[in-house]
């Protein structure tokens, strides 16, 4: 019997429909040893036909020996899948996407996007809210296919539209040629020649002080020695997911100056011994993947010395990615689920095998402290802190941006002697040290000095350094929902305290009069019994308007 002219209603299971899977593997040609690249696949189809169907994703499970089910939780995990029944009846109509979280919230995000409901002459438009996409200085964001509109308004989303401005704008960075003509490379190469040796690499990075620079602050060296130790087969681990709302310093360092941060992977590889290094760029970086490919292929073509096998990887549009356990359950192609500790990534990571898992900033700055010596980094701190951090500063500041400054900077002077003062009419308020998870604290406190561990009696940390700015026009409380809903949003779901404990905050958060000792309880339980540092630190902002706003939680009036 030809199972294929059967009727549906007569079999279990679904059919794959022949000339969809035809197509589909003209388009991707999938591998079905290469599971790892079924979030690669998927990002192929969504271009081209602008959202996923049923039958496609029938079609790639057939053609990758996955079950239809497999395919159908990764590609609805990620929230850049636009996955629908029928294409040809539910294809999405034309999408923007409008950036809701803190800084954008500031600048008028929800204005925006109900003047765009209201004054929308394109009828078939549908708008997304959307998580940070890492532009916080120009807030208010939207996107239009891959093209960011900064300082967004309705009239130039409507002008994107018209003229069908769906490309992303390609920064013009340091280019290979560029940077090896400023003596790029020459430290890695000497890596390779025998003049360095890895433990006087590992010394130097001991003597620097770096410490990871994605958030936790955990010193390189020390990552590098335990990763060293282990059995091979290795890899290196490059994470670009740069989520966390507020931060942006990846993004400029990457749009300026890749091959630093690339030259550093390499010596991190080398090190280690990684047989392959993956790097994994934020989808909402489009431009910047674009350029990044472009300087590696260069890197690799040059072939005047040893470059291990390099895989740029797209995210996807989920924060959780960022926690490196999730974000190698991503590049293994599956959905970004946090993994149980132990065993440590260092031990068993990607693939099981032992991974080194880096920042891109941490990287950056490898070979700066080889070359200018590790003394001249660690001297750079101020107030007994060591070494330069990259804010991401935004908010109601003059001029927001990155600024590379003294480990310990103040708040009070990143506002006044980096960003110009405060924005004209706005009066300081409060910030947050460490985008929405590293809590919210006021001005009165505004003379901390700003680095890992240094806030701990605050109950705030740095984190990703990122500092969002508050004026007395502003709620702290207004910010801290606003982080909440943020981590309701991309809780991966898996553990019960993060996925009902937030979306229970928010809707706790949302009245006029907190209740106070239910949000404290619902706060102790979400940050003893969560998986992973999104559900531990989800109440950071919650619990600073508790300690430090606590008049704005009653309705006096
Ligand atoms: C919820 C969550 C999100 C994270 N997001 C990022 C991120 O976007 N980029 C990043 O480098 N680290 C992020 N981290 C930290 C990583 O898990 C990891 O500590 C870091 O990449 C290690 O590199 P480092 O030692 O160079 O900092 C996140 C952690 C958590 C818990
Ligand atoms: S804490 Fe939240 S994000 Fe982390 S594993 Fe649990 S549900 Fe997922
Ligand atoms: S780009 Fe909107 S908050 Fe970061």
């Amino acid at each position: 019997m030809n199972r294929d002219k059967e009727a549906p209603s007569k079999r279990r299971g679904r059919r794959t429909d022949l000339k969809v899977r035809k197509e589909i593997k003209d388009l991707v040609s999938p591998d079905p040893n290469r599971r790892d690249l079924l979030i690669e696949y998927l990002h192929i189809i969504q271009d081209k036909y602008g959202c996923i169907d049923s039958k496609q994703i029938g079609a790639l499970a057939n053609l990758m020996k996955l079950s239809m089910s497999e395919v159908f939780e990764v590609a609805t995990f990620y929230h850049h899948f636009i996955v629908v029944q029928d294409r040809t009846m539910d294809a999405p109509k034309k999408s923007i996407k409008i950036c809701d979280s803190i800084t954008c919230d500031l600048f008028g995000s929800e204005q925006l996007i109900e003047a765009i409901k209201g004054k929308n002459p394109h009828k078939e438009l549908s708008i997304q809210r959307v998580s940070c996409v890492g532009r916080c200085d120009r807030a208010p964001v939207a996107v239009y296919g891959q093209n960011t509109i900064e300082h967004a308004s309705v009239e130039k989303i409507n002008k994107a539209i018209e003229s069908n401005a769906v490309a992303p704008d390609q920064p013009k960075c340091f280019s290979f040629h560029e940077y090896g003509n400023a003596n790029g490379y020459s430290i890695y190469k000497e890596c390779l020649d025998g003049s360095r040796s890895v433990e006087e690499i590992i010394k130097n990075l001991s003597r620097s002080n770096l410490r990871g620079l994605g958030g936790a602050g955990f010193p390189t060296a020390k990552k590098w020695e335990i990763v060293r130790q282990q059995p091979a087969p290795k890899v290196l681990v490059v994470n670009i997911d740069e989520g966390e709302p507020g931060t942006f310093k990846d993004r400029f360092f990457l749009e300026k100056d890749p091959h630093r941060f690339l030259e550093g992977m390499l010596i991190a590889a080398w090190a280690i011994s990684a047989e392959t290094c993956y790097i994994y760029l934020r989808d909402e970086y489009a431009g910047c993947r674009l350029a990044l490919q472009h300087e590696i292929d260069l890197l690799v073509k040059s072939n005047t010395f040893f470059v291990p096998k390099i895989e740029l990887r797209r995210g996807a549009g989920a924060y959780i990615c960022g926690e490196e356990s999730a974000l190698l359950e991503s590049l293994e192609g599956k959905r970004g689920m946090p993994r149980h500790r132990p065993p440590y990534i260092a031990e068993k990571g990607l693939f099981g095998r032992p991974t080194l898992a880096h920042n891109m900033e941490t990287l950056y700055w490898i070979r700066e402290i080889i070359e200018k010596s590790p003394d001249w980094f660690a001297s750079q701190g101020r107030k007994g802190r060591k070494g330069l951090r990259s804010y991401s500063v935004s908010g109601r500041v003059r001029n927001p941006g990155v600024y590379i400054a003294p480990a310990g900077t103040t708040a009070k002077e990143l506002i006044e002697n980096y960003c110009g003062g405060m924005l004209e009419g706005h009066t300081f308020y409060g910030y947050f040290p460490g985008g929405a998870s590293g809590g919210i604290l006021p001005a009165s406190k505004s003379d901390l000095p700003l680095d890992f561990d240094s806030l701990e009696s605050t109950g705030c940390f740095i984190g990703s350094a990122a500092i969002i700015v508050l004026s007395s026009s502003d709620q702290a409380k207004n910010s801290a929902l606003n982080a909440m809903k943020f981590f309701a949003r991309e809780s991966c779901g898996q553990c019960t305290p993060c996925r009902v404990g937030t979306n229970k905050a928010v809707q706790l958060m949302s009245s006029e009069n907190w209740e106070i000792g239910v949000l404290e309880n619902l706060a102790t339980v979400m940050e003893d019994s969560s998986i992973c540092g999104l559900g531990q630190a989800a109440s950071n902002p919650l619990r600073s308007v508790l300690k430090y706003f606590k008049r704005e939680t009653q309705d006096v009036g």
